[in-house]
């Protein structure tokens, strides 16, 4: 591992921002004849080594997709399983307090429970002060719902009279996104096998490079990150350039 062997690479080839589609608990327990309430609780320990290698290593944001606003589909005992693992989860989360870890969330509360939001706000309150890696854990996060919100809040304002037509640019339009303030992605990871995007920060992964693996989220270890970052190290970004 980067860390323990001190491979670590160059801070110039580190992606700065690095978002992780948390995909395949459910099909690494049925594969153990677990219950898929198992894998997401095995996927929540693998989340809590990985985000605070990533720290180590140097990144300095990393976004995980933890529930979809398409996620309600589910069965009813899936989703409340998986909103109780998140209160769980939440009142777990020393280590990042330790490490100077900085968490926030991103999605709508809305939907959530009232015990779950205060949890989050008290989370994000605690930790603003802190200079490590910012870590955005998207909850009831939905990359077309942020851009229609977006677009809501500027209609707002527009008609509010605080913003002309003419001051609407990419800039002004981004900090209306709840991910405003955060880079751009420039990793994003998938692992579990499938090849595609399931509306995750779509504002924000432009010009992302895009990694798939097949090792399911609850495998997933340090070495897997450390493969992605190489091969992002390796990439040739040209963002429309030569
Ligand atoms: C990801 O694992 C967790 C969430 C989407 C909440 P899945 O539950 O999607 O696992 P698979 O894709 O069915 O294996
Ligand atoms: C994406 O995984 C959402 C999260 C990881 C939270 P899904 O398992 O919901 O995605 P699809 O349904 O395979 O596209
Ligand atoms: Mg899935």
């Amino acid at each position: 591992m980067f860390f323990k062997n001190k491979r670590k690479p160059p801070e110039s080839a580190l992606p700065g921002h690095i978002a992780i589609i948390l995909d395949g608990n459910g099909r690494w327990a049925k594969k153990r004849g677990l219950s898929r309430s198992a894998g997401h609780r095995k996927g929540a320990e693998t989340f809590k080594k990985i985000a605070l290698y990533a720290n180590r290593i140097g990144v300095k944001c990393l976004s995980a997709y933890a529930f979809s606003t398409e996620n309600w589909k589910r069965p009813e005992d899936e989703v409340s399983g998986l909103m109780k693992l998140l209160e769980e989860y939440l009142d777990n989360i020393g280590e990042f307090e330790k490490e100077n870890v900085r968490v926030i969330f991103i999605g709508e509360k809305k939907r959530l429970s009232k015990k779950l939001c205060d949890k989050m706000t008290e989370i994000e309150e605690k930790s603003a002060e802190r200079t490590g890696m910012i870590l955005a854990i998207a909850i009831n996060y939905g990359g077309r719902q942020e851009i229609v919100s977006a677009v809501r809040n500027t209609a707002k304002l527009s008609k509010e009279g605080f913003v002309s037509d003419e001051q609407i640019d990419e800039a002004f339009f981004e900090s209306m996104l709840d991910t405003g303030k955060l880079p751009d992605v420039d990793l994003l990871i998938r692992p579990g096998g499938e090849k595609r995007i399931s509306n995750f920060l779509l504002w924000k992964i432009s010009y992302a490079e895009i990694y798939f693996c097949d090792t399911l989220w609850p495998d997933y270890t340090e070495k897997d990150l450390d493969e992605a970052v190489l091969w992002y190290s390796k990439r040739n970004r040209r963002f429309g350039g030569v």
